[in-house]
């Protein structure tokens, strides 16, 4: 058997299609959209089909599907080709269950804003509501809305819109940037799955400010070494360029390792390649990156 499962859409049915493509795209950000229909009637429903494709203007898009069963336009869709307006409302892990239950299919003279005990707060360019619990909300305006295949039938449609106004809760900045775990956004995975960005599962990556020398100019033990991941071959490759020898930091780099207790008394020996191995691998670990080279430079090569 092979290692991956091919997959042609279109041989399978669609909703197991849909479930795959949702679970390998994913986590996405989930649009907590709220609209006003023609006749004034507020509409408020989560679209994960959602992201930013620009930030000079803002451009965001949604992704409201046609029912394929049924051939069902959503509300919002309606809402939006009619008024040409929206709010765009981030979803936190406290609001989850009432936006699963603003999704529920009620009629469109329902107003999901009374379904969900969401509250609605005015906005100031567009007329539909900003949802209150939400931290992070967006006025928008329609710019384009693109029907995908629509000759299929339960097709979806991506609808490009401009963001006039954003209102974000001040309680979100720490140090005048907004703070990932005071947000504590949620996104949407496969089935009923959701995932929260809080805590551990936040984490920072430094891009090279640099081109960085790549996996290609790694030393070849290293780069096929059993021990050594790809994150940490991935931080080695991520300097700017290999040092060059020199006696006076090798011996400044054994006594810098000597002040660390996982590396035990390895730094007292000319470490063979193994030894070397676990070290960088340590020292990657705790992104100690200079040492690290400066070992592989006196040790390896
Ligand atoms: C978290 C979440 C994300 C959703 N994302 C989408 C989506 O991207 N596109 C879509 O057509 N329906 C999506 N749905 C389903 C709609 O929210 C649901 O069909 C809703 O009833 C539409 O309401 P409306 O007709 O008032 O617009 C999602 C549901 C949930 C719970």
């Amino acid at each position: 058997m092979s290692e991956f499962r091919e997959i042609t859409p279109g041989d399978i049915p669609h909703r197991d299609m849909h479930q795959l493509l949702l679970s390998g795209v994913a986590p996405r950000p989930i649009a907590l959209v709220s609209t006003l229909s023609k006749d004034g009637i507020p509409n408020l429903a989560p679209y994960s089909f959602f992201n930013a494709y620009a930030s000079n203007p803002p451009i965001v898009a949604i992704g409201p599907a046609i029912a394929a069963a049924t051939g069902k336009v959503k509300d919002t869709y309606t809402n939006i080709v009619e008024t040409g307006e929206c709010t765009i409302n981030a979803v936190t892990f406290a609001m989850t269950e009432q936006i699963s239950l603003a999704s529920c299919d009620f009629s469109p003279e329902v107003d999901e804003f009374v379904k969900s005990g969401l509250n609605p707060i005015e906005s100031k360019i567009v007329r539909p509501a900003r949802v209150k619990e939400s931290p992070f909300q967006m006025e928008c305006k329609l710019i384009q809305s693109i029907p995908l295949m629509r000759e299929r039938g339960g097709n979806g449609n991506i609808m490009l819109l401009e963001v006039v106004k954003v209102h974000i809760n001040e309680a979100m900045f720490i140090n005048d940037r907004l703070d990932p775990q005071a947000l504590d956004l949620v996104a949407r995975m496969g089935y009923d799955y959701y995932c929260r960005a809080h805590g551990d599962g936040i984490f920072e990556v430094f891009k090279p400010k640099w081109n960085g020398i790549g996996f290609d100019a790694l030393p070849i033990f290293i780069r096929e070494s059993n021990l050594l991941t790809g994150a940490q071959l991935a931080k080695l490759a991520g300097v700017k360029e290999i040092p060059e020898k020199n006696e006076d930091l090798k011996a400044l780099a054994l006594i810098e390792c000597s002040k660390i207790p996982e590396l035990g008394k390895i730094y007292k020996i000319q470490p063979n390649i193994h030894q070397l191995e676990h070290i960088v691998s340590v020292l990657t670990d705790t992104d100690r990156i200079d040492l690290a080279w400066r070992l592989l430079v006196e040790f390896g090569m």
